[in-house]
């Protein structure tokens, strides 16, 4: 849906963005994570049509940024990092407005706006004043805005910044559901965390340097981070130190470790299955409290990647 071959953007000497080439397809929601300032929003400006390249190119769905704006415009919402002024509107009479911004047919107005409110779950805030909602909702709204015209491309530049771990969630439900229904979508973030359960796909990027791009679990592969998971034993007597020692001894763990009475195994990358664990334990008598797997940090993988270089 998305294509991106050796885009280069300067801004005086400044190189902005440096030769990215990046792919994402339909029903994929893609993670474009970089620091402030790596070169993101400038990306996505790029493939909204607000920018023009300086080298390279940017297809959507088969259309040239440079020469078919009008027609990527149809078929691609941006979401900016900005959302601007609402002056006096309710939320409907907001979304109203970008309707008819997008020629919608106005007999068609009505039951659209219903159902992009009913999507991203602020029906009942239809009469309330946009200056009114949560920074939640106002980020909600952003997304209910870009939907109207039912993009099969979206672009949110920095959706879940500021938000509250609630509304951090409840957006990342609105993400979620809009890739299950096929669109394709780039999400960024200055924060890692933040994304990592809502993509499919994950893009790092930096000083204008995409340095990876791909699943996440191969992010974490190729950074060298494990699955981990925590086991608390029922004997407050078992052998924790020997146990320790031939856990961390096997292949399949990269290391083990034991403090405050717990066992903290990470797995060697790649490795996905921990059953192995428990039945090391069972085979050695012991009898398992807890047992909890845990994702790898993804902080531990950007870190590996990135050196906070920011500009
Ligand atoms: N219109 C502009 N004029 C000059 N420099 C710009 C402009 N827009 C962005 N930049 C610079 O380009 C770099 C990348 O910016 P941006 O794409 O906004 O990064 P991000 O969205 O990842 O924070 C930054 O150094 C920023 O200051
Ligand atoms: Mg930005």
């Amino acid at each position: 849906m998305i294509e991106i071959r050796g885009v280069t953007k300067r801004f005086g000497k400044l190189v902005a963005v440096d030769d990215i080439s990046l792919d994402v397809g339909a029903g994929e929601v893609f993670g474009f994570i970089g620091p402030n300032g790596a070169g993101k929003s400038t990306t996505m400006k790029i493939l909204a049509c607000l920018l023009r390249p300086d080298a390279g190119s940017a297809m959507v769905d088969g259309h040239d940024v440079m020469t078919d704006g009008d027609a990527i415009r149809r078929i691609l919402g941006y979401m900016p990092d900005v959302l601007g002024v609402y002056d006096d509107l309710t939320v409907e009479e907001y979304l109203h407005f970008f309707a008819a911004a997008f020629n919608l047919p106005r007999k068609q107005r009505k039951a659209t706006i219903d159902g992009v409110l009913e999507l991203t779950d602020l029906t009942e805030k239809k009469k309330a004043m946009v200056e009114s909602l949560s920074r939640g909702m106002k980020q909600r709204l952003g997304v209910a805005r870009v939907l109207v015209h039912d993009p099969k491309v979206l672009l949110l530049d920095e959706p879940a910044s500021g938000l509250d771990p609630r509304a951090r969630i409840e957006m990342r439900e609105l993400l979620t559901e809009l890739g299950r229904m096929g669109k394709c979508l780039i999400v960024s973030s200055h924060i890692l965390t933040e994304l990592a359960q809502m993509c499919t796909s994950i893009g790092i990027i930096e000083r204008g340097k995409l340095l990876y791009a791909g699943s996440i679990e191969d992010a974490y592969r190729r950074m060298g981070v494990g699955d981990r998971v925590r086991i608390r034993l029922e004997s407050e007597e078992a052998p924790l130190e020997a146990l320790r020692s031939v856990i961390a001894g096997d292949e399949r763990t990269q290391s083990a470790k034991v403090s405050d009475g717990v066992i903290h195994v990470e797995l060697t990358p790649g490795q996905t299955s921990h059953h192995f664990l428990i039945e090391m334990l069972v085979a050695r008598g012991q009898r398992i409290a807890a047992f909890t797997p845990e994702a790898p940090r993804l902080e531990d993988a950007f870190m590996s990647l990135t050196k906070g270089q920011v500009q």
